[in-house]
């Protein structure tokens, strides 16, 4: 189906979640599963699946508008001191569960807020902290977030010694108007700056985040952030569509009606058509599209080894306030906010604040919709983990796809969406959902 370009009601961005990050639906998740399912599933043993640790530095130097995230922007040099020796007690914690002990770290994932907040000696005293509980020198992928403005030389050399495989960039946009309207602390030319450090230290990856829709953007000013990220030649770019879920600046402008934005945030058919246009142009420079959100430079050698085991089912270990994991088969949040979040690790408790443990349909199903984000899944996958034939236990949501002119295969070695479905992923994957979840709450 073409975007006719037009805005139409459904088709304005509205507040509320678009980006389908998990299955079942947070809101189904709840603090009694944390006794009764995550606490269990932390004393087992461990299942054959690789381990990944994800680590939340809530810090930002300012607070974007279009933020949902949970970050901190008011923390001093001992808040944040702190932060890290809890974080580091956390992980002492996780280490003597049966879950966790003795276990190799696959991959590790620096999120945030902004881990590259973290000052030079911060960042070392976390390293060696963590790095005693469990070395990482063998973990095959090492991602860090870094907003551009916060990176020094040093810095960079630092977060390269720590053994960072691979570098993400929130760059958004290249346009100092735009970056200004949604309220970023960089500009470009700091971008800049930190890029040409980054090549200087040969990370093994390179990624740049934008955003299609930022508030202020235009077709022209898209285009050219598109050219210029191309210029830069980056490993990998994602790039998401803008979406405004309840907790963002934006959101409650809007829902309050204050007015504080003059700008407004581009139609979703307006945001698919940017996105269409950053795929050609970032494949006619010889990228490949990998899935809803990114194009990489070399399909070879650039993997993204945290999203693909996530996809997957693999066990991931949550440290920091509101992270969320997966262990033993139960999903699991920490308590979102600060004080929560450290008295809990201080009384020697593993900080959860929800848990959820999926039936094996719900995991199923979540790794199918997770996997159609790359575009196209394999049956033989799902037959052979869960002795389910997908094309025909989802022969009525997948004839939907055809009819709406989102599939281009769906036969016993793929199932593929056309682009146009997957430039739309987020939306089309509640039809693969159990019907008592279609109309819940992403959050
Ligand atoms: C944790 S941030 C990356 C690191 C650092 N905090 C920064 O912003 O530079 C993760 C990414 O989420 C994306 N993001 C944040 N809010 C978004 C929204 N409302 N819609 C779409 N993407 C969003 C941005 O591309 C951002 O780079
Ligand atoms: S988008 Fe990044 S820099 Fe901006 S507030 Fe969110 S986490 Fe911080």
């Amino acid at each position: 189906m073409a975007d006719t370009g037009h805005a139409t009601t459904t088709e304005q961005t509205d507040v509320g979640s678009y980006f389908v990050a998990n299955y079942p639906p947070f809101s189904l998740w709840t603090p009694e599963a944390v006794e009764t399912d995550a606490k269990p599933a932390l004393a087992q043993p461990p299942a054959d699946v690789p381990l990944g640790l994800y680590l939340h530095i809530p810090f930002c130097r300012k607070r974007c508008h279009f933020c949902y995230f949970r970050v901190y922007t008011d923390k001093n040099a001992s808040e944040v001191a702190d932060y890290l020796d809890v974080v580091g007690r956390e992980w002492e914690l996780y280490a003597t569960q049966p879950a966790i002990a003795g276990r190799a770290l696959r991959f590790i994932y620096f999120g945030g807020g902004t881990p590259s907040f973290l000052s030079v000696r911060q960042l070392k005293s976390l390293v060696d902290r963590l790095s005693a509980v469990t070395p990482w020198t063998d973990a095959e992928e090492i991602t860090f977030e870094c907003e551009p403005g916060t990176l020094t030389e040093p810095k960079l050399s630092q977060i390269r010694d720590m053994g960072i495989t691979r570098l993400s960039l929130g760059v958004e946009h290249f346009d100092d108007h735009v970056l200004e309207l949604n309220g970023r602390a960089h500009r470009s030319a700091e971008v800049f700056r930190a890029y040409d450090f980054a090549q200087s230290l040969h990370f093994p990856q390179v990624n740049i985040d934008l955003i299609a829709g930022m508030l202020g953007d235009t077709d022209e000013k898209w285009h050219a952030a598109v050219a210029q990220t191309i210029e830069l030649s980056p490993d990998s770019v994602t790039i998401y569509q803008m979406e405004l879920p309840y907790n963002t600046t934006i959101s409650s402008d809007l829902l309050k009606g204050t007015g504080q934005f003059t700008e407004t945030v581009a139609n979703w058919s307006t945001k698919r058509r940017w996105v269409r246009e950053a795929f050609d142009a970032l494949e006619a420079a010889g990228y490949t599209v990998g899935s809803a959100y990114t194009a990489v430079k070399n399909p070879e050698t650039t993997r993204f080894l945290y999203r693909d085991q996530l996809w997957q089912g693999a066990d991931l270990a949550p440290l920091g306030v509101s992270s969320f994991g997966h262990i033993n088969g139960v999903h699991m949040q920490n308590q979102d906010s600060w004080g929560p979040y450290a008295a809990a690790v201080r009384r020697g408790e593993i900080p959860l604040s929800r848990a959820f443990r999926p039936t094996e349909e719900e995991r199923l199903i979540r790794e199918l919709v997770l996997q159609l984000k790359r575009g196209s899944v394999r049956p033989a996958y799902f037959s052979g983990k869960y002795g389910v034939d997908i094309v025909d236990r989802f022969g009525p949501a997948l004839a939907s796809l055809r009819t709406d002119g989102y599939l281009m295969a769906c036969d016993a070695d793929q199932v593929a969406l056309t682009r146009e479905g997957l430039l739309r992923v987020d939306s089309l994957l509640p039809r693969f959902f159990l019907p008592e979840h279609t109309d819940l709450r992403y959050t």
